[in-house]
């Protein structure tokens, strides 16, 4: 039997090696930047790939059979139930830039149902940590709180936060919907991160944050953070989150964003 408080001792564990690692190698002079994606913005690092293999090496020795979707070394089968969902650096350009907000991610699902998530976020200290049922709560070297989301944030008073695609006709939307909810919102914020944001959001450090383009791994611990956070994670109309759209906030404040993005569009290019 897989109880979801094991899977996050072993998330947490691992994550927080992993952090170690890349915050001890990283080269002086920044990483070399080994490809690109999508785009020439979208950069791996060695680090990145050098992150994962750990990763799974680690998870591989404690829990044989299970199966992995990764940033970098895409899908490996498993026959146990269990699946990690690994972003071994969520942040990567700031990362290469040295800025401190990049973080290891790791969620685990048991048979397709997200059960457990680690976020460490090594230069500024913290741990984000949820299990299904069990809460989502924040560890520093200060202790250990529960997390919970803002609710009911009037749209004028709310801090959004957000991210953009590294394609540049994909920006060139995402710039046209800022446009819209700019003008309506307390501020913007966009710190390079999709799973920290989402972790803001459980903390109440911002009411909100939106995003088109997300893959699983930028989301699947920090969804899963914000729901034991007691808010809500979805994409456009009712729709599920998806690298369509994805939107998380508290009670409320989620309804009234929703009804101000959805006709400007936001999950189209
Ligand atoms: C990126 C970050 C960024 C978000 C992008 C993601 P990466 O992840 O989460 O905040 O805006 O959509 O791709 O590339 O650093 O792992």
């Amino acid at each position: 039997m897989t109880r979801p408080e094991d899977l996050l001792e072993l998330a947490v564990a691992t994550a927080r090696e992993a952090a170690r690692m890349l915050v001890q190698e990283r080269p002086a002079a920044g990483p070399d930047v080994v490809q690109t994606k999508s785009s020439p913005t979208d950069v791996v690092t060695a680090m990145d790939r050098a992150a994962e293999k750990l990763i799974v090496e680690r998870i591989a020795e404690a829990r044989p059979g299970d199966a992995f979707l990764g940033e970098e070394g895409g899908e490996t089968g498993g026959g146990s139930g269990v699946r990690w969902v690994i972003d071994p650096i969520d942040g990567t350009v700031n990362y290469l830039y040295d800025l401190p907000d990049w973080a290891v991610s790791i969620g685990a699902e048991a048979d397709g149902v997200p059960v457990a998530g680690a976020i460490v976020i090594p230069r500024r200290g913290e741990v984000y940590t949820a299990s299904r049922g069990g809460g989502a709560f924040l560890e520093t070297a200060g202790g250990r709180r529960r997390l919970r989301v803002n609710e009911n944030v009037p749209l004028a008073q709310a801090l959004v936060a957000t991210g953009f695609g590294y394609a540049s006709g994909r920006r060139a939307h995402q710039a046209e919907v800022l446009r819209g909810v700019l003008p309506n919102v307390r501020d913007i914020r966009r710190g390079g991160s999709a799973c920290i944001d989402l972790c803001a959001v459980a903390a109440g450090r911002v009411d909100a944050y939106y995003e088109r383009g997300t893959q699983a791994w930028d989301v699947a611990a920090g969804a899963l953070i914000v729901a034991e956070a007691g808010g809500r994670v979805a994409g456009l109309d009712g729709a599920p989150m998806s690298p369509e759209f994805t939107l998380a906030a508290g009670p409320g404040t989620f309804e009234s964003l929703h009804a101000l993005l959805a006709p400007l569009d936001p999950a189209h290019d």
